[in-house]
This record gives C-alpha cells, structure tokens and sequence, in this order.
C-alpha cells in the first residue's frame, strides 16, 4: 500500500523547493540601490543641494536634461535659474556631472537598477573615475 503521508510530505518539500527562487528573491524588488553623494564638489557644498529639490529631481532630472539641451542648442542660452533663485550653467558635463563626478556610482547605479541606459555618453564626456 501507498503510505499517504510519506507522499504529502514529500509534495510539501518539494512545492517549497520549486518555490525557492521567489523566496530569494523577496525582498530584492523594494531595495533602493544606494546612492553615492560624497563628490569632492559636493563634499565642499556649503548646503547639500542639486540644482533642484531632491523630489524633483529623483522625477523630472530626464526633463530638465532635456529642457537644458534645447536652450542651449536652439535658444543659444546657458544661464538656468533655479527655482530658488541660484544659477547654474545649463551643462551636463560641466553642471551635473561636476557635482556627480561619481557617475558610475550615482548616475549608472540608479539606472541599472531601473533599466534604463541614457545614449548620451557616446557623445556628452563622462567624468574620469578611479576603478576601484
Ligand atoms: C551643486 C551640485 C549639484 C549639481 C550641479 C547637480 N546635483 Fe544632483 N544632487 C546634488 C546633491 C547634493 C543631491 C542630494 C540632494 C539631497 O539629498 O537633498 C543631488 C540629488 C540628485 C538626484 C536625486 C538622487 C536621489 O537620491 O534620488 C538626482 C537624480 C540628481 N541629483 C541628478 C542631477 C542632474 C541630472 C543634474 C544636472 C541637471 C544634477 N543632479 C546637478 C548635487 C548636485
Ligand atoms: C534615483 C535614481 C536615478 C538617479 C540617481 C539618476 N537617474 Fe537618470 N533616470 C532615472 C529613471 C527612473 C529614468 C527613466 C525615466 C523614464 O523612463 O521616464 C532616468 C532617465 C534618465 C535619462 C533619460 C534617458 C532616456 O533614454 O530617456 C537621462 C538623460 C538621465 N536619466 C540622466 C541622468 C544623469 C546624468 C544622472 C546622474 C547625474 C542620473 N540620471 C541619475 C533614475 C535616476
Ligand atoms: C549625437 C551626439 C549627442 C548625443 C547622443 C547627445 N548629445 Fe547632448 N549635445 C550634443 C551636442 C553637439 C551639443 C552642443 C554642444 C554645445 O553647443 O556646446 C549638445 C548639448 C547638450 C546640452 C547642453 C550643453 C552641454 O554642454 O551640456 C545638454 C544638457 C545635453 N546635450 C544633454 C544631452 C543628454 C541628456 C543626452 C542623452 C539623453 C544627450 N545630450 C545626447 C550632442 C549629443
């Protein structure tokens, strides 16, 4: 005769085994990779701050990027005024990526883990890192 509970056991170990990988994997969706912000230029801030609100950053910095390039490709501007009344040189090079010279661990960082690979670097100069 077939002992049932031998074979209900061994459905459970096995159901749990086959499950596995999601358990593993648990956990990985909500982690927030973190984020680098110890620049030398950033280290020497006076107030810790990008051109914008950190909220509005984390949301729109694709647009800015966009408006930025417009002006100064079609417009031949290169002044922008923040929201707070600072002003900054519209430059992704010389603007963000000063403050963000660790591009690998900021900029690279976020958009590996959201998938997104921005085709501007082929172009725009990346800042020059140490390999660690
Ligand atoms: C003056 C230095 C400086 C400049 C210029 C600058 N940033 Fe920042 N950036 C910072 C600092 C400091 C923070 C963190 C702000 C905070 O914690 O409130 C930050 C935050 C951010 C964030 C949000 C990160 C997060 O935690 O979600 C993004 C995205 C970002 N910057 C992109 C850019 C882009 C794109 C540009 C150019 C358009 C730029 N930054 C220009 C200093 C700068
Ligand atoms: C906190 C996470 C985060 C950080 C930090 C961050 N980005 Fe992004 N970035 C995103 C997300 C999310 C998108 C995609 C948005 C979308 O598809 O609407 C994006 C998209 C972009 C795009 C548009 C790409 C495209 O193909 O449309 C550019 C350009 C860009 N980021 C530049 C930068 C630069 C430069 C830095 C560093 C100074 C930076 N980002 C830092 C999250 C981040
Ligand atoms: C095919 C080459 C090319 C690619 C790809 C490219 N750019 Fe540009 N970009 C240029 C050129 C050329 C200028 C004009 C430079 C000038 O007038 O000083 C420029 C100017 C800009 C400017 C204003 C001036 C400056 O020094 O930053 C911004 C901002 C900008 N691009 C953002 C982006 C972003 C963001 C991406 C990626 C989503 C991107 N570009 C991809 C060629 C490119």
């Amino acid at each position: 005769m077939y002992n049932s509970g031998r074979i209900i056991a061994g459905l459970i170990i096995f159901a749990a085994i086959a499950a596995s990988p999601f358990y593993f994997n648990m956990g990985k969706v909500s982690a927030r990779p973190e984020l680098k912000l110890d620049t030398p230029v950033i280290q020497g801030l006076t107030e810790k701050q990008c051109v914008e609100s950190k909220e509005y950053m984390r949301a729109n910095h694709m647009q800015l990027l966009n408006e930025w390039r417009d002006a100064v490709v079609r417009e031949g501007k290169s002044a922008y005024v923040s929201s707070n009344g600072k002003k900054y040189n519209m430059s992704l090079q010389n603007t963000c990526m000063g403050c963000h010279s660790n591009k690998t661990e900021f900029c690279d960082r976020c958009h590996k883990y959201v998938s997104v690979k921005p085709y501007c670097w082929g172009c725009h100069i990346a800042p020059k890192e140490k390999k660690s």
